[in-house]
């Protein structure tokens, strides 16, 4: 007998608000980071992005076509909360309504991120960010603002995008003044905790305050190929691979950090300050593992010293694998790899697992048909959702769903709109604004048929 993935399962797409909504001074929305920070030469600025605070009716309606029922969309805290320590916005708690009330009415079921990066630049530049336990409460605060004003309809919530990334890389906390008489490591161990942390009062609030929603923990993950075939660069790669990504995964599971974390950061002198409760507060656990996987890396021999941050150190190892084509970008796909990650998880933790991002970056422009024929994409895809199929179907795994990531162009992290995720074109550049017209690809078609069948039609 053919085996199928379950009827419910979820297909559909994932984006940031930064990366989407543009609007940056309507609506009584407050300064975020994003409207400050500058961006690289050649790249445009998240002033417009792609107009979804205008244009997300026609959106969802392409996302309808698509055969999406589930949307994975983030909350501009600096929209809900101008400044992130003031009085409730009610214009931005009302777009948000509307938006949600819009996906439900066609079909779509949807999930928000209460932080993809962003935040009220105010509570940067007044505490440096989450290197402050003010910020924690005042993120708490917020998150019970977002769950009592959507919780009635929205059953799937997770707090931080990305979370791993915040003991990868003070910039996502937008924590960056490292304290007189701290290290780099220091602080950023500490900043990650107190993220943790803040992640786990929103389980709690959520618990409390939306009892039959669902908690998504977030990670980024990559795999780590050996380069060589020596033990110590197989080594290298486990730790690589439990450092970076694996251990906000434990905690988010099991409730408490995993004794390799805690040895390699207190051998260092890096082990962060608990708070009374902190102890307590982390057995908030999750109800699901979310993920985003794009790419595998291959890493060199290397060790971990006693002074530098663990990503920086792995940053360094990184080679070109020779088996593997890479985007214009250098990021190198593999399908296979991906279901190595699923295995992975579902050998680790006893919960589901789901895929909430996952595509390619290329660039583009209409052609004399006005459409991208984007055949890359589409093998992309079909790649990686047959190698998910073998994970759950023939491998055991259990997932949620797959939700691809920026499935109408929006500007990359760096505000690059010439790397296209999207099956629907969106008619800007870099430079020029112009129409924002979206046109379907080759890919929509595809992808439609991809989702519409339940991933039976590749
Ligand atoms: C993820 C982020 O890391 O990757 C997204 O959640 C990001 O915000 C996506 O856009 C793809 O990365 P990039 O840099 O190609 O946009």
């Amino acid at each position: 007998m053919e085996k199928k993935l379950p009827k419910d399962f979820f297909w559909g797409g994932s984006v940031s608000s930064f990366q989407t909504e543009g609007a940056w001074d309507e609506g009584g929305k407050g300064l975020s980071i994003y409207d400050v920070r500058p961006t690289p030469e050649g790249h445009a600025d998240w002033k417009v992005a792609i107009d979804e605070y205008h244009r997300y009716k026609e959106d969802i309606q392409l996302m309808k076509e698509m055969g999406f029922n589930f949307y994975r969309f983030s909350i501009c805290w600096s929209r809900i909360i101008p400044n992130g320590d003031d009085e409730v916005n009610e214009e931005g708690v009302q777009f948000y309504n509307n938006l949600i009330d819009e996906l439900i009415a066609n079909g779509i079921t949807p999930m928000i991120t209460l932080v993809h990066f962003d935040m009220p630049y105010h509570l940067v530049k007044e505490y440096n960010g989450f290197a402050s336990r003010k910020v924690v409460d005042l993120f708490e605060r917020y998150a019970r603002v977002c769950m009592e004003r959507f919780g009635d309809r929205v059953k799937h919530w997770m707090s931080f995008n990305e979370q791993n990334l915040h003991s990868c890389n003070l910039i996502y906390s937008n924590a960056e003044i490292i304290p007189e008489g701290k290290s780099k490591a220091e602080h950023l161990y500490q900043v990650a905790h107190n993220v943790m942390i803040a992640h786990c009062k929103a389980v709690k609030a959520l618990r409390e305050l939306v009892p039959d929603a669902k908690f998504g923990g977030m990670t980024t993950i990559t795999n780590f190929y050996p380069a060589t075939d020596t033990p110590k660069n197989n080594l290298f790669c486990q730790k690589a691979y439990d450092l970076v990504n694996d251990w906000v995964c434990y905690v988010q599971a099991n409730g408490k950090y995993p004794r390799y974390y805690t040895a390699y950061l207190k051998n260092r002198g890096w082990f962060p300050v608990f708070e009374e409760g902190d102890e307590e507060l982390l057995k908030y656990t999750c109800d699901y593992l979310c993920f985003s996987y794009y790419r595998s890396n291959t890493l060199t021999e290397g060790e971990f010293d006693m002074t530098t941050p663990f990503n920086d150190i792995v940053e360094k190892h990184v080679v070109k694998n020779p088996h593997l084509e890479a985007t214009e970008w250098g990021w190198e796909k593999d399908a296979i790899g991906f279901r190595w990650v699923m295995n992975t998880l579902s050998e680790r933790y006893d919960l589901p697992c789901f895929v909430l991002e996952n595509g390619m970056g290329a660039r583009e422009s209409l052609n004399e048909n006005d459409t991208v024929d984007d055949d890359y994409r589409i093998e992309y895809h079909r790649n990686h959702i047959q190698e998910m199929k073998n994970a759950i179907l023939e491998d055991g795994v259990d997932c949620l769903g797959y939700i691809t990531w920026g499935p109408i162009d929006i500007p990359s992290s760096s505000c690059q709109i010439a790397k296209r995720y999207g099956f629907v074109y969106v008619n800007r550049t870099d430079e020029e604004l112009l129409d924002l017209r979206r046109v379907p690809k080759k890919s929509f078609y595809w992808i439609s048929k991809a989702f519409k069948s339940n991933g039976k039609d590749l």
